[in-house]
């Protein structure tokens, strides 16, 4: 065995990610153990910090766990595991109630009780949060709370690139700094995956940059189970702005009454369901779908403005002031807004308390597939998620610790003959690749057809891709182009497995449901040469 050298960064626990579950994870473990927290951009930037809506919890005497239960249940659509789903919503008080005394200021009415939101798919209020920035409330405090915990030692701009393993125990990682170019060694008792989502590998996405599947895709190299991939949940409501970046408009926004129109002003959703605007996400998605291609619009309209414009902006500051931006008072004209890919229902396969195939490496998050979502994510339930599952993968972070795993050090990363790349563009030619073809082969509606011609499009670009990584020195985008490409295959080969449309997976081929509902679970075989 390799002794520890004084360039590895040691740990008893690494945390890859700090959005709310890498941070709520790190600051559970403190206490007990010391923690490197590494990230691969500034540290607020995550899914976490966009969050709008809120956290879905059973909060008012008019709710009832039983309630909270069956609308999950309802919503992931014969596929949530019903254990999960009833540990999850029994200790949603609990985790809120933490959260509040770290210091998140969640709304509250004029009787200083919570302000309850309700979104499509919930049949009561039940979602705590901060108006319209329920994320960056919720991580501001967390990262507030870390620099104050001496026990955790956070790096930023530090990119993982691949898990290390030792007899299928994970030992740490190698992660480059972006901005000395160097490859570290991370060497760690226990590993955790806090990565996050894949939303970045659709065209349209309402997921920030840092969203390229990473842990998912680390953790199928390293040779655990991933589950669930085909059930990527697309929201229905993103700001349609042609040439801008541009910005998710909350569901709780027809929570509060705003309605569907399409262009000619003709409210369509009642076509499609009883609870119209509230129905579950992907009907919302698929009916927005649907309007668009009968009518060859760019996008709908989501009309908030039949509210009092005062309550509109002291609800929803954040997106009445972005919006504003883009030219639209929300107050008084409606949003033009289209469907995009929002958040993966799908990742590594995990027990509530974290645990992979792998021993000593852990995920958490929306990088993991619990069982909570089944085939469809009831909306505020991942905030939820990342909180519930953080708890309890510290707990089983404390019993691993107990049975004293060792350091095990690892050799330097090799460059072996790459060199600098002569070609860029390349790599964003690639990227755009996968983004276009995921969006226009894989996307909301699916087909037998659409399908092939994308998993032939992906292989394709994972030989280019390969080649690439080997011969050139590697570079952040290099890393998460090779992620992404990997990921897409992921989504790709589990939609090919699923027979039948269910949730948020909807096929022309199979438009029926199966009888029994069975998870899709892909493992790679020939694990050693992934790892290299
Ligand atoms: P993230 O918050 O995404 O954090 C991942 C972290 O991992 C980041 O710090 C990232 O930089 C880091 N990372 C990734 N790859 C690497 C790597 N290779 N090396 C090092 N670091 C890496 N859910 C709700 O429940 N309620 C809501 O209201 C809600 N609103 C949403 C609104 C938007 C716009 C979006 C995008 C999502 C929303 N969601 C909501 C979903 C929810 O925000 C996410 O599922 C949740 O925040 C995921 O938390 P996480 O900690 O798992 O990942
Ligand atoms: C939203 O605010 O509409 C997003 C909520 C979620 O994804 O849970």
């Amino acid at each position: 065995m390799k002794t520890l050298s004084t360039l590895d960064v040691v740990s008893d626990v690494l945390v890859i990610g700090s959005g709310i579950a890498g941070l709520s994870f790190a600051m559970k473990i403190a206490d007990f153990a010391n923690v490197v927290l590494i990230t691969k951009k500034e540290k607020a930037e995550s899914n976490t910090n966009y969050a709008q809506s809120g956290i879905a919890a059973v909060l008012s005497p008019s709710d009832s766990f039983e309630t909270h239960v069956k609308d999950t249940l309802d919503c992931g659509d014969g596929l949530s595991k019903r254990a999960v789903v009833e540990k999850v919503v029994r200790e949603a008080p609990a985790r809120i109630q933490e959260l509040t005394e770290l210091g998140v200021k969640f709304s509250r009415t004029a009787t200083g009780k919570l302000d309850l939101g309700i979104e499509g798919g919930h049949s009561k209020r039940r979602v705590a949060h901060a108006k319209d920035l329920t994320g960056k409330e919720i991580e501001a405090t967390l990262l507030n709370a870390v620099a104050k915990t001496p026990s955790i030692k956070l790096f930023e701009n530090q990119i993982a690139i691949n898990l290390v393993m030792k007899h299928n125990r994970c030992i740490g990682c190698y992660a480059l700094d972006t901005e000395s170019s160097a490859v570290q060694n991370f060497v760690a008792k226990i590993t955790v995956l806090a990565t996050g989502g894949i939303g970045r590998i659709f065209l349209h996405t309402t997921n920030p940059e840092i969203a390229t599947g990473d842990g998912i895709a680390m953790a199928y190299r390293a040779g655990a189970s991933i589950m669930n991939m085909e059930f990527t949940q697309f929201h229905p409501t993103y700001l349609y702005q042609p040439k801008e970046a541009s910005f998710l408009i909350s569901e709780a926004l027809r929570g509060e009454g705003a309605v569907l129109r399409d262009k000619r002003g003709r409210q369509f959703m009642a076509d499609y369901h009883p609870m119209k605007e509230l129905a579950p996400r992907d009907i919302v998605s698929r009916a927005i779908d649907q309007e668009l291609k009968r009518s060859g619009d760019d996008y709908v309209f989501l009309d908030i403005s039949l509210r009092d414009s005062k309550f509109i902006q002291s609800r929803f500051p954040g997106i009445y002031e972005k919006c504003l931006s883009f030219g639209i008072d929300i107050t008084k004209n409606p949003i033009p807004v289209v469907p995009a890919a929002h958040y993966c229902c799908g990742g590594v396969r995990t027990t509530i308390a974290g645990e992979t195939d792998i021993k000593n490496l852990l995920a958490i998050g929306e990088t993991a597939c619990t069982g909570l979502h089944g085939a469809n994510r009831l909306a505020s339930n991942s905030l939820l998620e990342a909180l519930v599952c953080s708890h309890y993968a510290a707990k089983r972070c404390k019993e691993l610790l107990k049975k004293r795993p060792i350091l095990h050090s690892f050799t330097p990363w090799e460059s072996g003959n790459a060199v600098n790349t002569d070609e860029a563009v390349v790599i964003t030619q690639n990227r755009d690749e996968i983004r276009r073809l995921m969006w226009s082969y894989v996307g909301i509606v699916r087909s037998n057809k659409r399908l092939t011609r994308a998993k032939k499009r992906i292989a394709l670009l994972q030989e280019e891709i390969n080649q690439y990584y080997w011969d050139f020195i590697i570079t952040a985008d290099l890393i998460e182009l090779r992620n992404m490409a990997s990921v897409a295959e992921l989504i790709i080969d589990s939609a090919i497995l699923r027979k039948e449309s269910r949730g948020i997976h909807y096929s022309l081929d199979y438009p029926q449901k199966l009888l029994t509902a069975q998870d899709t679970l892909l493992k790679k075989q020939d694990v050693h040469t992934a790892l290299t």
